[in-house]
């Protein structure tokens, strides 16, 4: 579900967008800024890549997306609410409609002339796979919204969960696609000697790497056998059970759809959705889902924060540590940081020049 507006579309904001992008603030990308089962009927505000946002559904149940700065007097907006389908602030009353035009001012009586001024500059941002999604760039020809192949629908449903880490991109992101630390980072949960990742396939295609392996002991064949795609940069998808044939599509056990998104150059905002299929008998299988949720985030994810808060320097791009043929993935990741950061900065120098020229 995309935002499409029937009516004229408001002139888009002016991002504020680094002429010289960091390693974590990547420009010219798609990022996910909100899961879309965490986006109902209130306004919600949030921080994404260096921007304070609201979102909010039309009647129509479309995605809008604004600055969270009332235009009136700057309150929050993501503290209002959604009034005959249209944005309500509430410190004063001001509606705004789906394409940002500031429709009523109670204040100042019903039949009053409102100056365009009041209106919103509406951000566009589109829904896709489950995620609302939001354009970090300037370009107004933007490539195409990652896609990682195997991605069913159906998400809504699953659990979720949100988290921020005072952690930048890029360290999250070779966290996330990491499946040798296993055994070591989280060592009493895991079963000893399976610290062989052989076989580990990595490839990529249209913007997705698509890494899988299993992790095993020495001289077994089978193992913990795990699929972790990236839609660059930040869209994750990651399924793990046991198995011992690598090029088996399938995988039975738990899977996760998650996003990290950056929220400014040193934090990260980490939403998943989470499901499993060991157990199918309803209610059990919420059960079950639930539990091994709470598992990870109480028990795994406080050791995997722990070790990249620790890890130094503290952002990372290609060429800045020894990588090893298992982190391969990883290092395909840091191979599009560099193409991505290089272009953008192609880009900065020939609008510089235009300019001066
Ligand atoms: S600050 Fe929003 S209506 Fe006054
Ligand atoms: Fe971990």
């Amino acid at each position: 579900m995309s935002m499409k507006n029937t009516t004229k579309q408001k002139p888009e904001t002016n991002l504020n967008i680094n002429s010289a992008s960091t390693l974590d603030l990547i420009a010219e990308q798609w990022y996910p800024i909100c899961l879309s089962a965490s986006l109902k009927n209130k306004p919600q505000s949030l921080r994404r890549l260096g921007q304070d946002l609201v979102l909010w559904r039309d009647e129509s149940g479309a995605a809008c997306c604004a600055p969270a700065a009332c235009p009136h007097r700057g309150a929050d907006l993501g503290m209002g609410r959604i009034e005959n389908g249209e944005l309500q602030c509430k410190y004063h009353g001001f509606c705004f409609d789906r394409n940002g035009r500031c429709t009523k001012t109670p204040c100042e009586g019903s039949r009053a002339e409102i100056p365009n001024s009041l209106d919103l500059q509406m951000i566009p941002v589109e829904e896709k796979d489950d995620f609302i999604w939001f354009y970090y760039g300037k370009n107004k020809n933007r490539p195409q919204i990652p896609h990682i192949k195997g991605i069913t629908g159906g998400w809504r449903d699953a659990l979720t969960c949100e988290f921020t880490w005072d952690i930048s991109l890029s360290r999250v992101m070779e966290g996330m696609m990491d499946l040798h630390h296993l055994p070591f980072a989280h060592r009493p949960w895991f079963p000893p000697g399976w610290t062989r990742l052989d076989p580990y396939k990595v490839r990529v295609e249209d913007g997705v790497i698509y890494t899988r392996g299993i992790l095993r002991k020495e001289e077994e064949k089978g193992g913990i056998k795990a699929f972790m795609n990236v839609g660059f940069p930040s869209l994750l998808h990651i399924a793990m059970g046991n198995g011992a044939d690598i090029d088996d599509d399938t995988i039975s056990g738990f899977e996760m759809l998650g996003t990290c998104t950056p929220i400014d150059q040193h934090r990260t905002w980490i939403a998943v959705y989470y499901r499993q299929s060991y157990v199918r008998i309803p209610l059990f299988d919420r059960l079950f889902n639930l539990i091994a949720l709470q598992f990870d985030l109480k028990l795994i994810q406080p050791d995997d924060y722990r070790l990249l808060k620790s890890s130094s320097p503290s952002s990372s791009g290609s060429g800045s540590s020894h990588l090893v043929r298992a982190d391969r993935g990883i290092a395909e990741w840091h191979r599009l940081q560099k193409k991505a950061l290089e272009s953008n900065c192609l880009q900065n120098a020939e609008t510089e020049i235009q300019k001066t020229g």
